[in-house]
């Protein structure tokens, strides 16, 4: 086979291994998501495609700056003590990421949904160690200044509970970026708080508490932080008012 010539990196090979039995997960706008294994270890794929729109050495490098990017922030997180998946590989030739496949996880946005489905009554307060949570590891990120750029409910998975305490992971770190401005953290919540409300209406208390706890593990910056997302607000109310 063709695969097993001596002038064939190892490298292409296992990448052909793994290739032969992934399975496609989820087709987003920007990238294609693969479960298969990698050395035998449960891994997820996730494949940049190109932009037909976009000139094709000008998309080639910004899906290659966008994985790069990815890459360090998703390995930063981990030196921080911030939950994200282990980078297993990255093929730049197929602009993809072999990482950790977090198994047995779902989305922050799911687990809310159910919650709130089966909880009518109570789903706030029974969400709340979710919330708390959150807010300690958003406050974590940008006290170590990295911003992530895209927080939503689908952006976070739920692995499990460890004695009541929820484990959550952090993904997509696609739009993230290394920034000490208040202005750029206080952005990155309110991308949150409007994600958060849209998707799971009535969900104002879960955000407060969010705010709090990030308040309490960013304290260097909380305040700056707080004030240029109601800065933000404010800006974004204004547009809605003018149309
Ligand atoms: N390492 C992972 N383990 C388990 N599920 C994952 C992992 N990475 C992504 N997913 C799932 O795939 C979805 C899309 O991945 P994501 O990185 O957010 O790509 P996109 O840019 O398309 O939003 C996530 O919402 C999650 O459900
Ligand atoms: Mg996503």
């Amino acid at each position: 086979m063709w695969w097993w010539s001596p002038r064939y990196p190892f490298s292409q090979y296992l990448i052909t291994l793994i290739e032969m039995d992934r399975k496609l997960v989820q087709q987003g706008a920007e990238a294609r998501l693969y479960s298969g294994s990698f050395y035998g270890r449960p891994c997820m794929v996730k494949e940049r495609f190109s932009k037909s729109y976009r000139h094709p050495t000008l998309d080639k490098s910004l899906t290659s700056q966008r994985i790069k990017g990815e890459v360090r922030a998703m390995l930063r997180c981990r030196t921080h003590g911030i939950p994200t998946p282990t980078v297993y590989m990255v093929d730049q030739e197929s602009s993809s990421i072999y990482m950790e496949l977090i198994e047995d996880s779902m989305t922050v946005r799911q687990h809310i949904a159910d919650t709130q489905q089966q909880y009518p009554e109570d789903a706030v307060e029974r969400l709340q160690p979710i919330a708390a949570e959150i807010g300690k590891l958003l406050g974590k990120m940008h006290s170590n200044n990295i911003v992530h750029g895209d927080l939503t409910t689908s952006n976070m998975l739920l692995k499990g509970w460890v004695d009541e305490r929820p484990v959550i992971v952090l993904i997509d770190f696609g739009l993230s970026h290394f920034e000490n401005l208040a202005e750029d953290k206080g952005v990155d919540l309110y991308v949150l708080e409007r994600a958060l409300l849209s998707t799971h209406p009535g969900t104002e208390d879960l955000f407060d508490t969010v705010l709090k706890y990030y308040s309490a593990t960013n304290k260097k910056e909380a305040v700056e932080v707080m004030k240029k997302l109601e800065e933000v607000r404010m800006r974004g109310r204004k547009r809605t008012m003018v149309g």
